[in-house]
């Protein structure tokens, strides 16, 4: 069956109301959580998609059952470290770089050996990171040149550690703490800010966690060993995924649409604040509290008129996953965007930051590269007309999404390849363009 597909027309004018997938950093976290809890978890809403399918198959590999009824996933845990590894196994955690980063530390006191592997993208990048706090904790991690395969043995005298995490990654500091829950005694991390999510699910389930807020990073102490039990929870839509349809919206005529029931946790919101200082008007709607979490209804209209941004890097973490996307509304901007210290997104399923500007600058757009800082010159005029092929990505997800809005907002004939990349994160989104008018073959 081929495997791309073909846009050959801008979406006509929509106003609807839609839900998008739900939220992936949640979905495996709750995985992972529940696989350590005592008792029966029950999730609903779970994110079906490779990263968080492969997530559950991981735990079960590791002895920890579950099944499915009606749209909740039951999870049994036998507490903290409750795996049951009979022989030396493999876990592969596909394209999932949360999945890989954070499973490694809920397995620093595996009795067996646990081999981790994962696809050709994810066996790409650099596990270092978590590999040195992981070692610091006093767990036997083997890796060449710290990439997957990694072989992980545990040990049954963990030390609590100090660390400063200063990338700025999510996955880093879970992996830190989930490492910690099993560890006796209190470990203390001082971070820079993330997607906080694996600390409010810990607190919601009152586990022994402190975070204090300083002025660019949160000091985290944790105390191992305490037992939390099973938990229900209902994952909300992600906003990586309604980013698209932000920025489609945005950028079609006439267009309104309302994403309903969104996480919006502060973390997160960095594409939010980046459009609307760019002249976009997006609100958030019928806020809640959910377990710690912010949700809400995200209103969105189309805008013309956008103007250029000057991004304080600050933001950076929370638009990690949506620059790329953000790209394209800087080169339908007036004026010269400027984009600083985005090394990290040369560091997910793709390296983005390279095949963003080289997106860019097919579509006609000048782009300055200074090592990870870009200018876009935003051309509000833009329209395409010529033919594209996408292809040559590392299936990465985000890089489709983004071919697809360019190919519905901008015009020109578009061919974009591996198509099957929308099942790592959001499965029905070619689905939902197509309910909103979109014309997909
Ligand atoms: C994630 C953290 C981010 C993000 C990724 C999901 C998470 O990665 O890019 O898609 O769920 O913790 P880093 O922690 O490497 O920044």
């Amino acid at each position: 069956m081929s495997n791309h597909i073909l846009i050959e027309k801008r979406i006509n004018a929509f106003n609807k109301k839609i839900f998008v997938s739900s939220d992936k950093s949640i979905s495996i976290r709750t995985i992972l959580l529940a696989s350590q809890a005592v008792g029966i978890s029950r999730i609903s809403n779970l994110l079906e998609s490779e990263d968080v399918l492969n997530s559950l198959k991981t735990i079960k590999k590791l002895g920890i059952q579950y099944k499915k009824s009606g749209n909740t996933y039951i999870i049994e845990g036998f507490g903290l470290n409750g795996f049951n590894t009979q022989k030396k196994i493999t876990v592969n955690a596909g394209n999932s770089g949360t999945l890989a980063r954070l499973i490694l530390g809920l397995l620093v006191k595996s009795k067996k050996r646990v081999k981790l592997i994962g696809d050709k993208s994810l066996s790409k990048r650099d596990f270092s990171r978590v590999i040195i706090p992981l070692r610091k904790f006093g767990v036997n991690i083997r890796s060449k040149k710290n990439l997957l395969p990694i072989q992980i043995l545990g040990s049954e005298f963990l030390r609590p550690i100090k660390y400063n995490e200063n990338i700025g990654s999510a996955q880093v500091k879970s992996c830190m703490i989930l490492a910690a829950l099993n560890t006796p005694g209190i470990s203390v991390f001082n971070t820079k800010a993330s997607r906080n999510h694996t600390e409010l699910m810990l607190k919601s389930l009152k586990y022994p966690i402190k975070i204090e807020k300083k002025r660019d990073n949160d000091l985290i102490e944790i105390r191992g060993l305490s037992q939390f039990k099973g938990f229900n929870y209902s994952v909300p839509g992600d906003i990586s995924s309604a980013s698209f349809f932000i920025v489609l919206t945005l950028l079609s005529k006439k267009s309104e649409i309302v994403i309903k029931n969104v996480n919006v946790n502060n973390s997160r919101v960095g594409i939010i604040k980046i459009l609307n200082k760019m002249g976009a008007n997006i609100k958030l709607k019928r806020k809640k509290i959910y377990k710690g979490e912010k949700i809400a209804n995200i209103h969105v209209k189309s805008k013309e008129n956008l103007k250029a941004i000057n991004c304080h890097p600050k933001l950076n973490s929370s638009a990690i996953d949506e620059f790329l996307i953000i790209f394209l509304v800087a080169a339908k901007s007036k004026g010269i965007s400027k984009f600083k210290e985005l090394g990290e997104m040369n560091k997910k399923e793709s390296k983005r930051l390279n095949l963003g500007v080289k997106f860019l600058r097919s579509i006609g757009i000048k782009v300055d590269r200074f090592k990870n800082n870009i200018n876009i010159h935003g051309n509000p005029n833009l329209i395409l007309s010529k033919n594209f092929e996408m292809k040559n990505f590392l299936k990465d997800h985000r890089i489709f999404f983004l071919s697809c809005i360019t190919a519905l907002t901008l015009g020109g004939k578009w061919k974009i390849t591996d198509k099957d990349s929308i099942n790592t994160s959001f499965p029905n989104f070619l689905e939902i363009l197509k309910k909103i008018g979109a014309q997909i073959h």
